[in-house]
């Protein structure tokens, strides 16, 4: 999709290195290309915003089915993880319009529940959400584990909420209406 002279598309192997953000989330490499591997058999979509001359100033990823159904189970309800936009690009409206993107495209494909998880630390990302429907509906122990760049595993502890919206039917009906 084209927005003010950028694209939102998914990743390709490429652009892999870039998601470290030049050397920031190199910790996450492993992580990357799992993600990408996900994606090649379907199961995440990684979806980035790319600028002509900036580059990839953005990242939104979906995982579509996963074992905590709960939160993503492959038909109604998608996961969203692993959002942000750099900080020199954020607030001018670009994550506003990936996550709308996100949510256009998943409805299209005929889910209607988007999940995501926010720290408990992280109040500006929590009201962003809010202010675009989510609402809180659970807490969650954020602990979750990753092999780093190094091959050295690393346990990260990170008390979050659990937050989703309804983003509405492919038919446009609400269920909840007669
Ligand atoms: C959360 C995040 C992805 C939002 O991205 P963003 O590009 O800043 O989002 P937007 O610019 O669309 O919106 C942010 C705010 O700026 C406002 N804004 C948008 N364009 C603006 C402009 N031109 N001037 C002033 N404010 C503007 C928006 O209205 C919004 O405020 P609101 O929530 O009160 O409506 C980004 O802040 C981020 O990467 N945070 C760090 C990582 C993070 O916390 N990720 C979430 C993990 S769960």
């Amino acid at each position: 999709m084209d927005c003010q002279n950028g694209v939102i598309r998914l990743i390709r192997d490429s652009d892999l290195i870039a998601l470290e953000w030049d050397g920031e989330y190199i910790r996450y490499r492993r992580v990357y290309r799992d993600v990408y591997e996900q994606y090649r058999i379907g199961r995440t979509l990684p979806w980035v915003i790319d600028l002509p001359t900036a580059g990839i100033i953005g990242q939104l990823f979906v995982q579509l089915d996963g074992q905590n159904k709960s939160l993503a189970d492959g038909y109604l309800r998608a996961y969203l993880f692993s959002f942000r936009v750099k900080p020199a690009y954020q607030k001018q409206g670009w994550g506003s319009a990936l996550l709308e993107y996100v949510e256009n495209y998943l409805r299209d494909k005929g889910f209607e529940w988007t999940t995501l998880k926010v720290s408990k630390s992280n109040d500006n990302a929590r009201q962003f959400y809010e202010h675009r429907g989510y609402i809180v509906v659970g807490e969650d122990g954020g602990e979750w584990r990753y092999i780093d760049h190094l091959g050295a595993q690393q346990a990260v502890i990170d008390p979050s909420y659990r937050m989703e919206k309804w983003i509405g039917r492919k038919d446009g009906k609400n269920p909840l209406l007669r």
